[in-house]
């Protein structure tokens, strides 16, 4: 757990192998390093969350190792093909709308309908991307609310044991994130201010849809903003009885009544809920039911991050 290894074809290929199986590599990205799963495995992503200690789940971006492979994932827009051209690959990341069918999981888009994708440049990211041929959600591979990391060994300090390989591709020579760009509009929105600079964006894609902060301060992530998935059906919480109309959204042994049942896990593992929680409630939103009821899930470690995004969920909202 936790191996430091040179960046070389075989650990490249070990890594790769690793993905797949739904294990947790971190790889170095000319921005910082990245700590990776595929985003096509919930449970894969979710260890993600939990390895970082992350208190809401922020959606992810995915990365893929050329722009034809997003295809199946995301509506590319024309303003996307545009900046895409431009700066892929590289240090841009492209909001897009999902498409329907996309073979992500739904916790890389933290239950919004966009999903941020981005092409880097790093010689072992790239390969890495290649050989695993899977889109590959990666953060950056630091606990929650510390700093980024751009070596090898700042990963190992921070996340340890938590992630199953690291590869050491040396100091990351961007040192800060990508520039995160909303291109689901008509003009561009900065997201998150980066190493490609707005004058670069705007000479591509014309004017900004909003004016960058005065300060260039990063905005706030998405995660933390009003923009959170809410199903359409009441919700209730920490519910000990269910009705004859409801839909359940268990956690361990479920009760029973409901209409209809979904498990987020029967077996009570935070990683496996975490996993299925986002899936599950698009589930009950879109079944013959009248609302959902929610069993109470634990809140310690990925709990917490469960049940902030159920409160979220459930608050009371504007009609439509
Ligand atoms: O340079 C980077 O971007 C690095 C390397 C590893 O690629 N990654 C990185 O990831 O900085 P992270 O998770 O630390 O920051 C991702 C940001 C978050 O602020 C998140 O809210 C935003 O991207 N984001 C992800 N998906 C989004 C979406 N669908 N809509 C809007 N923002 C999104
Ligand atoms: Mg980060």
């Amino acid at each position: 757990m936790g191996k430091v290894v040179p960046a070389t074809e075989e650990s490249i290929q070990d890594a790769a192998v690793r993905l797949r199986r739904g294990e947790l590599v971190a790889f170095p990205t000319e921005t910082v390093y990245g700590l990776g799963a595929a985003a096509t495995d919930d449970r894969a992503v979710a260890r993600i969350f939990e390895a970082k200690e992350r208190p809401s789940f922020n959606p992810l971006i995915v990365h893929v190792a050329e722009t034809a492979a997003i295809a199946p994932h995301v509506e590319v827009s024309d303003l996307a093909i545009r900046l895409a051209a431009a700066f892929w690959p590289g240090p841009l990341t492209l909001v897009m709308r999902r498409a329907v069918g996309a073979g992500l999981s739904r916790l890389v888009s933290a239950g919004l309908d966009t999903v941020a994708v981005r092409v880097p440049r790093h010689p072992v990211a790239r390969a890495l991307l290649r050989e695993v041929d899977l889109p590959v959600a990666a953060p950056s591979a630091n606990v929650s609310g510390r700093l980024s990391p751009t070596t090898a060994a700042h990963v190992a300090a921070s996340l340890g044991g938590r992630v199953d390989l690291i590869l050491d591709g040396g100091p990351c020579l961007g040192g800060l994130e990508s520039t995160i760009v909303d291109a689901t509009g008509a003009a561009p929105r900065l997201l998150r201010a980066g190493l490609v600079t707005v004058d670069e964006i705007e000479a591509v894609a014309g004017p900004l849809a909003d004016a960058p902060s005065p300060s260039g301060a990063t905005v706030e992530a998405p995660g933390m903003m009003d923009s959170h998935y809410a199903p359409a059906k009441p919700l209730r919480l920490d519910v000990s009885e269910v009705g004859r109309t409801e839909g359940l959204l268990a956690f361990g042994e479920p009760l029973s009544g409901a209409a209809v049942t979904r498990n987020l896990s029967p077996a009570g593992d935070l990683v496996e809920a975490a996993a299925n929680l986002f899936a599950m409630l698009h589930d009950l939103d879109a079944a013959d039911v009248t609302g959902i009821a929610v069993m109470p899930v634990p809140a310690a470690g990925l709990g917490i991050a469960i049940n902030d995004r159920l409160r979220r969920a459930a608050a009371p909202r504007e009609p439509a």
